[in-house]
């Protein structure tokens, strides 16, 4: 039936908002936001209808939860940056029918889930920075799933993303792109060091273990990198515990896949974090 189109792991960082603007910082992410225009190209090219982010900003403390409302907008202002992400306007469709598809698919595979299309649950920066460059002209649907699983095991999230493919494929009548978008090491700078850290990761440890990551994907090595990617949140501060990574993993096919990723922007440090925008290809 349905198709998932394109699958990426991507950057989400709010110094992309201050790359637009006027200011010190103009221009200094101009690598990431070619990166989310090109995966935006391609899924105009691939007929996508829909992209569906799992965002590891909206942090969620029992079960699986997306929002599938009919209709995002609004004026953000980040509660956790301020500084970085403020009155930013958005709005894009939604997609209820494929929010509620992944949450009956995720429950009878018994991973407890909720779709969220009767509802005021805006959208957090991990959805809305991305489809600022990607979706700009409101040409894909938004559905957002939450990927900051704070009591769940990488294990459960690996099958939540199995039921993502099984309700595209299997359920639904469309075109979709899957954005896990969420970064690598997520350890940020010390309280008033950031302009240090703006364009550095925060411990040569931690960039050293991300670069070897990326060249895990770029093999193809997923039974090594899903055997280690527990440890590699614990010791590496995961955003949002790394479930963003973990659903798409379980997405693609767990340990059984195959691909070797294309690396879209190359790996950069953003105020001690360690980045990315990559396409997983998807198995066919
Ligand atoms: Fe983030």
């Amino acid at each position: 039936m349905g198709k998932l189109a394109l699958a990426a792991k991507i950057t989400h960082v709010p110094s992309m908002y201050l790359s637009e603007l006027d200011g010190p910082h103009k221009g200094c992410r101009q690598a990431a936001i070619a990166g989310h225009h090109e995966i935006g190209r391609r899924c105009r090219a691939l007929g996508v209808d829909t992209i569906v982010v799992f965002d590891v900003h909206w942090l969620v403390n029992s079960e699986y939860h997306i929002n599938c409302g009919p209709h995002f907008q609004g004026l953000y202002t980040s509660n956790e940056l301020p500084h970085f992400i403020k009155n930013l306007p958005y709005e894009y469709p939604g997609n209820p029918a494929l929010g509620h598809l992944i949450a009956e698919v995720a429950n009878a595979s018994g991973v407890k889930s909720r779709a969220h299309s009767d509802t005021s649950l805006g959208l957090e920066y991990g959805t809305l920075v991305p489809m600022r460059y990607m979706n700009s002209d409101q040409q894909f649907k938004v559905v957002s799933v939450a990927g900051w699983c704070v009591w769940h095991q990488l294990e459960e999230s690996m099958r939540f993303g199995q039921a993502v493919r099984e309700a595209i494929e299997e359920h639904y009548d469309g075109t979709v792109a899957v954005l896990a978008s969420g970064s690598l090491s997520h350890h940020f700078a010390d309280n008033g060091t950031a302009p240090d850290y703006m364009h550095k990761v925060y411990n040569p440890f931690l960039e050293e273990m991300d670069r070897r990551v990326v060249d895990m994907w770029e093999q193809g090595d997923w039974a090594s990198f899903i055997e280690m990617l527990p440890m590699y949140n614990e010791k590496c501060w995961g955003e949002g515990g790394m479930h963003d990574t973990a659903m798409l993993l379980g997405m693609l096919g767990g340990v059984t896949y195959q691909g070797k990723v294309e690396v879209v922007t190359p790996y950069f440090g953003s105020s001690g974090t360690g980045q990315i925008n990559a396409i997983f290809p998807v198995p066919t």
